[in-house]
């Protein structure tokens, strides 16, 4: 028997051996089980006889963060769980009136991108950097704007993206990061993330304490 359905409690072990073949992650499960809780989440598995082949989580799609987390084990690629479970999220995307998806895929992710494009996703093909920081404690208080400080729970990361750093001043980028880091060393979650379209509009002083994780397109859908 062959297929996708909304997540369950028992389908944890199983999300968690494909996250693992797929990304060398592991997951958090109590963030997975109340993600199968959550009325406005979908996390979705494609269930081969009885083990779960693939997963996709949606959080909230207007977030940058609330593009699929999506994975299928490596015995069960290329037999199109990819592509149905990406397709399976838009009809709860759509009833909560979203218009578009978006999904953020490594340059060099070729599997991926085939598979969204499949779906009908187009990319721009503009550069993002992905840029981390670590955790740091440290006291952190003023105002942030217009830079956005947004924590997230995905099944695999528990973190914050920093949304407008870039449109920022460098006192600003700074005190934004080092609040970030505060935050996260406070509250026991992973590194604080940053997308960067153009890295000359971060202080130098900045880029040095990141670690650059890649590049990566934008991909997009209307529903
Ligand atoms: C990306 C991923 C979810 C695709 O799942 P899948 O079930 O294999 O996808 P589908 O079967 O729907 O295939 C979609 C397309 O991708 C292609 N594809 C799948 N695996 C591939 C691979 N290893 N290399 C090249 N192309 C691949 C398929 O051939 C198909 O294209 P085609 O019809 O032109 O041949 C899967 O490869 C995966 O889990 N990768 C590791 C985790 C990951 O990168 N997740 C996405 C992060 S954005």
């Amino acid at each position: 028997m062959r297929t996708i359905r909304p997540a369950i409690a028992s389908d944890i072990p199983g999300i968690a051996q494909v996250c693992e073949a797929a990304f060398a992650e592991q997951i958090e499960p109590e963030v997975c089980l109340r993600q199968i809780a959550a009325p406005t989440i979908d996390l979705h598995v494609a269930v081969e006889g009885n083990e779960v082949a693939g997963f996709v989580l949606r959080l909230r799609p207007r977030w940058r963060s609330g593009q699929p987390r999506l994975a299928v084990r490596p015995q069960s690629q290329g037999r199109g769980y990819g592509q149905r479970l990406i397709e399976s999220t838009w009809t709860a995307a759509r009833r909560r009136g979203f218009r578009l998806s978006r999904a953020l895929i490594r340059a060099d992710n070729a599997p991926s991108q085939r598979c969204f494009a499949h779906c009908g996703y187009a990319t721009d093909q503009r550069p993002h950097s992905l840029y981390i920081w670590p955790p740091q404690s440290g006291a952190a208080n003023g105002k942030t704007d217009p830079v956005r400080l947004l924590p997230v729970d995905t099944i695999t990361y528990r973190g914050l993206w920093l949304e407008g750093l870039a449109d920022a001043s460098a006192e600003i980028q700074h005190r934004a990061v080092q609040q970030a880091r505060a935050y996260c060393a406070r509250e026991d979650r992973g590194p604080s993330r940053a997308l960067i379209t153009d890295p000359s509009r971060l202080d130098v002083a900045l880029l040095e304490q990141a670690e650059l994780k890649g590049e990566y397109y934008w991909w997009t859908i209307t529903l």
